[in-house]
């Protein structure tokens, strides 16, 4: 079994680290090979993709990735973050899942990740203005739907497809493909909220919302909200899926500029991916159990800064392969 663990930038490295600590322990068969994108990689190479992480990516079974971006946003500087939608689209790893768990609070934004208006055409014309546009084909659309009512149908049987469907083209052909579908999975209830109303039902009510499927940047904003109201972005996980070839797996935050380097930040997330990982890259859905209870175990007498707590981001990661060592004795058993 081959991951590739892409580091990439900020503290990127550092949680990426500990996720392979805990991935050896636990997988200790796994082949794990590091290439660099984002930042690291322009400056080695003048790309943030370059060809040999995009060819190691493809022939492994999963890939785990850090963080990428620099904060230069001028339109003269090569964009970092270009090497990680590239790799997205190449993967075609188009339904983002990320599950946010803390108390009462239970779901699953389901967001789609290689369209909208991350990928559509954008440009600058004669007269100066500056465009970005959202554009979806129906097949792009159906395909994230139907993730996100086989998630619902797998959990708690509830789906909120979020739209804003009041203004967009795009929302509305997204509404009528959900209410399409729904026939399909009459064991699932669908509803609808616009994206401004769901972000408020959000942070009033979280544990009423099971699976929320809805576009790329809708995703993109209401995971950043459902991670604050569940412990942080320090602890959010995701797992990029397509229909063939490997997933891509990463924690919701970034690269954390203002922490990076003063082995500070909280590596829960990226672990909690490597979990993801090897349950849905791996096939090895005990094994992932295993590490996500081990992180519980830690959490309950170790934090982060982050959390309140002072522990370094080494020694959280550290305190899980010990967790994981106590829980099953033999390692190499699981
Ligand atoms: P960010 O997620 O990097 O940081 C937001 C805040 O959360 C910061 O205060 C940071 O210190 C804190 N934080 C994030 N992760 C943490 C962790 N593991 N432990 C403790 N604290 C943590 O968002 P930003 O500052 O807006 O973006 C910085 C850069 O990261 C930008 O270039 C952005 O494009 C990029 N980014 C990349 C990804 C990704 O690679 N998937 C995701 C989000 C942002
Ligand atoms: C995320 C990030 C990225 C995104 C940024 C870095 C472009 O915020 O994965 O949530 O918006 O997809
Ligand atoms: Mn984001």
């Amino acid at each position: 079994m081959k991951v590739v663990l892409l580091p990439g930038d900020g503290i990127g490295a550092e949680v990426i680290a500990e996720a392979g600590k805990a991935l050896a322990a636990l997988v200790p068969e796994v082949e794990m090979s590091e290439h660099l994108i984002g930042q690291e990689a322009i400056a080695a190479h003048g790309e943030a993709l370059p060809a040999a992480t995009l060819a190691a990516c493809r022939e492994a079974d999963a890939v785990l990735m850090g963080a990428v971006g620099a904060s230069d946003y001028s339109w003269s500087a090569a964009n970092p973050e270009d090497g990680m939608f590239t790799l997205r689209r190449e993967l075609d790893v188009y339904a983002n899942l990320r599950p946010f768990r803390e108390g009462e609070i239970d779901l699953l934004i389901v967001r789609e990740l290689v369209g909208g208006l991350y990928f559509g055409e954008r440009g600058t014309r004669a007269d100066g203005t500056v465009f970005d546009t959202c554009e979806y084909r129906p097949d792009q659309v159906e395909r994230l739907l139907r993730r996100g009512f086989e998630l619902a149908r797998s959990r708690r049987g509830r789906l909120t497809s979020v739209d804003k469907a009041n203004v967009l083209a795009t929302s509305r052909m997204w509404r009528e493909r959900a209410e399409a579908l729904a026939s399909e999975y009459p064991d699932v209830e669908l509803d609808h909220l616009l994206v401004d109303t769901a972000a408020m039902r959000l942070v009033e009510d979280p544990a009423r919302f099971d699976v929320i499927a809805t576009e790329n940047t809708f995703g993109d904003i209401l995971s950043d909200i459902a991670a604050a109201l569940a412990g942080g972005l320090g602890v959010a996980a995701s797992a990029s899926l397509g229909d063939a070839g490997p997933g891509l797996f990463e924690p919701v935050h970034g690269t954390a500029p203002d922490i990076a380097g003063q082995g500070v930040a909280n590596p829960t997330a990226t672990i909690r991916s490597a979990a993801m990982l090897i349950e849905h890259g791996l096939g090895r859905p005990a094994a992932a159990a295993r590490l996500d209870a081990a992180l519980d175990r830690v959490a309950a007498r170790l934090a982060t800064a982050d959390r309140g707590g002072t522990a370094s981001t080494a020694e959280l990661g550290d305190a899980v392969v010990e967790e994981l060592g106590a829980a099953t004795g033999e390692l190499a058993d699981v």
